[in-house]
């Protein structure tokens, strides 16, 4: 019983820290549960099923999107029974207005779509779902930390050079920027991640991350088929894109090799369509 008494008084004080002068508005409550929660990780567990924001994502910088779990109980799977609130904290003062999702359909089911117009990078957004004005959950962010691209498309690969003659060869792969992301005008600015492995090969082999869009592998074994893959960034940011699809590199036989000398550029056998999450 005492120690529930300190549980709400600190989290009431960390609340009203948080919003200093906005008394208990719903903002200070919603607040106060995840503290709660983290105190007292069985209060989660009772209340898991009810429905949570599983992730908020931008792709560009420029629009983004919150998902959210629909829970269990079966009043709330009809549709229109969850509500989205959002508040920007436009200058220094932090009086949440909230405001009602402008979009509940372009994202797909339970989700909330905000397209540029709603949109403002490096300002702190708090959103909140609540059904007839109860609270559900609460999350706070700004668009920049939830950038997440699109997997960087048109892996390809050329020939560059056979180093050792008959044994191991040099290739240039490119690539082109997820085209969700509009980095030649937009606000991001991508770095990017290279793979690669012989086909039988469990380890995947980590490039440092670049900035362009091409970068050449040296010594590869001719007798051997290859997998390139790659994945992007906001630069000097943590959370990667997924994996492009996975390039095959294939070199042609020994014999079509002396014949091409010329003009050395081969395309690719067609990717594999699996996308692996993994590292
Ligand atoms: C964003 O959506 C609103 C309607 O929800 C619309 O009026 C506005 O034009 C949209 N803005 C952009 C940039 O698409
Ligand atoms: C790879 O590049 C070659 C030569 O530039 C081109 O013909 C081929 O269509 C490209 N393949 C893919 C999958 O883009
Ligand atoms: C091919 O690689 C060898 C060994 O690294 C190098 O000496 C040679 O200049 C390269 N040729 C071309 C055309 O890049
Ligand atoms: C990979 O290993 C399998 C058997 O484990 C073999 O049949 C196949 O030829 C190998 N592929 C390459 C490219 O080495």
């Amino acid at each position: 019983m005492d120690l529930w008494r300190v549980f709400l008084t600190l989290a009431l004080a960390v609340s009203s820290d948080m919003f200093p002068g906005s008394g208990a508005t719903p903002a200070t409550l919603g607040k106060a549960s995840p503290v709660l929660q983290r105190i007292n990780p069985s209060l989660r567990e009772s209340s898991s099923g009810k429905p949570r924001f599983t992730k908020c994502r931008s792709p560009e910088l420029e629009t983004f999107s919150c998902y959210w779990t629909e829970g269990d109980d079966h009043n709330l799977k009809v549709p229109g029974s969850i509500q989205l609130y959002y508040a920007r904290r436009i200058a220094h003062e932090w009086t949440p207005e909230w405001k009602e999702c402008p979009d509940y359909v372009s994202a797909g089911a339970n989700s909330c779509y905000f397209n540029s117009s709603y949109t403002s990078i490096w300002i702190p957004y708090c959103i909140k779902l609540t059904t007839n004005g109860d609270l559900l959950d609460e999350k706070c962010f700004t668009v920049d930390e939830i950038v997440q691209p699109d997997p960087p498309i048109g892996l390809n690969w050329t020939l560059l050079n056979i180093s050792l003659p008959g044994i191991r060869g040099d290739i240039q792969v490119s690539w082109q920027p997820p085209p969700s992301a509009d980095v030649l005008k937009g606000w991001i600015i991508l770095e990017y991640e290279i793979q690669y492995k012989e086909v039988n090969e469990t380890k995947w082999k980590t490039m440092s991350p670049i900035w362009s869009t091409s970068v050449p592998l040296y010594s590869l074994r001719l007798d051997k088929e290859h997998e390139v893959r790659v994945r992007s960034r906001q630069r000097s940011f943590e959370k990667y894109s997924e994996f492009s699809e996975v390039l095959r590199v294939t070199f042609p036989q020994m014999d079509t090799l002396a014949a091409c000398e010329e003009g050395p550029k081969f395309n690719s056998q067609h990717p594999h369509q699996e996308i692996d999450n993994h590292l």
